[in-house]
């Protein structure tokens, strides 16, 4: 996700996040912004720096400093400025937009939700990802299944869902009961990169591509050290989340006061 106006007017917008893997393909990516110029302007300057097999708008974050700015999930209150930016972008690029968004703002209201979705696809959105939650619910609460449902039947484009996709089962439970074209899978993935081949590593594999992961933050992540060590500290719990007597290690890792007292950790776990 990319803040438009971070990357037209900031002298040093979050660009590394734009870096990839050549072999990351095929990749997306997302804008996030509320006027629909300036996402078009955002949008072509994008297009010069990555390649995109599509380029998503996002109507879901409820961040309160994007709200501010009357976007992210701001759009499932107020979605005038979310069509127009769909037509805007679907008539002036030459490849697919899609919407990511979510089923209301402090409620769902599924005549309201219904034509949102059906407007999104009117104004020339190709496909839609559909975070069954509210805004107000933030990442927690219980995903609404029969709104995705109803929103995978009210249009002809492709529709994918996103919630709780923590396990392959969920995922099933997903397609089944709702008739998706897909999941979005975010935190189930979150030190399990395995999740997608649906593999089960042994722990010492898990161990090493943990160490693996913090090397790339290390080497890439462009933010402050402070802030670095803190995402560094996470992505370590993450891969030991399904460990067993964790305790004392869990302990170690939150005392680490440095990246290198980490990384001296991380390689003797
Ligand atoms: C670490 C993290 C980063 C995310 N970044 C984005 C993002 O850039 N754009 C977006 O639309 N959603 C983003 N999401 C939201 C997810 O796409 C997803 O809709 C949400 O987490 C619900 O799925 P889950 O319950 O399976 O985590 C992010 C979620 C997580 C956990």
């Amino acid at each position: 996700m990319v803040d438009a106006n971070a990357l037209l007017h900031q002298q040093d917008p979050k660009r590394d996040i734009l870096k990839t893997h050549p072999d990351d393909k095929p990749i997306a990516a997302q804008l996030l912004g509320s006027n629909p110029d300036q996402m078009l302007e955002a949008a072509k300057l994008l297009l010069t720096m990555v390649e995109p097999v599509f380029l998503d708008i996002n109507a879901a974050c409820p961040a309160k400093k994007i709200l501010k700015k009357k976007c992210g999930a701001y759009f499932a209150k107020n979605p005038t400025n979310l069509f127009k930016i769909i037509e805007k972008l679907s008539s002036n690029l030459s490849l697919p937009i899609t919407v990511k968004l979510r089923i209301g703002f402090d409620r769902y209201d599924e005549k309201e939700f219904i034509a949102n979705v059906k407007n999104c696809e009117k104004a020339g959105a190709s496909a839609l990802f559909v975070h069954g939650r509210t805004m107000k619910q933030g990442y927690s609460g219980t995903v609404n299944y029969e709104a995705i449902k109803k929103a995978k039947a009210a249009v002809k484009i492709p529709l994918f869902g996103s919630g709780d996709i923590l396990n392959r089962e969920l995922m099933h439970k997903m397609l089944n009961e709702t008739g998706c074209d897909g999941v979005l899978v975010a935190r189930g993935a979150l030190g399990n990169p395995w999740f997608f081949s649906g593999e089960t590593p042994d722990p010492e594999e898990k161990k090493n591509v943990m160490r693996r992961h913090l090397a790339y933050l290390e080497k890439y992540k462009k933010t402050r050290p402070t802030g670095k060590l803190g995402q560094m500290k996470k992505t370590a719990m993450w891969y030991l989340k399904e460990f067993r007597n964790t305790h004392e290690l869990r302990r170690q890792i939150t005392n680490c006061r440095t990246i290198p007292e980490l990384l001296a950790l991380a390689k003797i776990i």
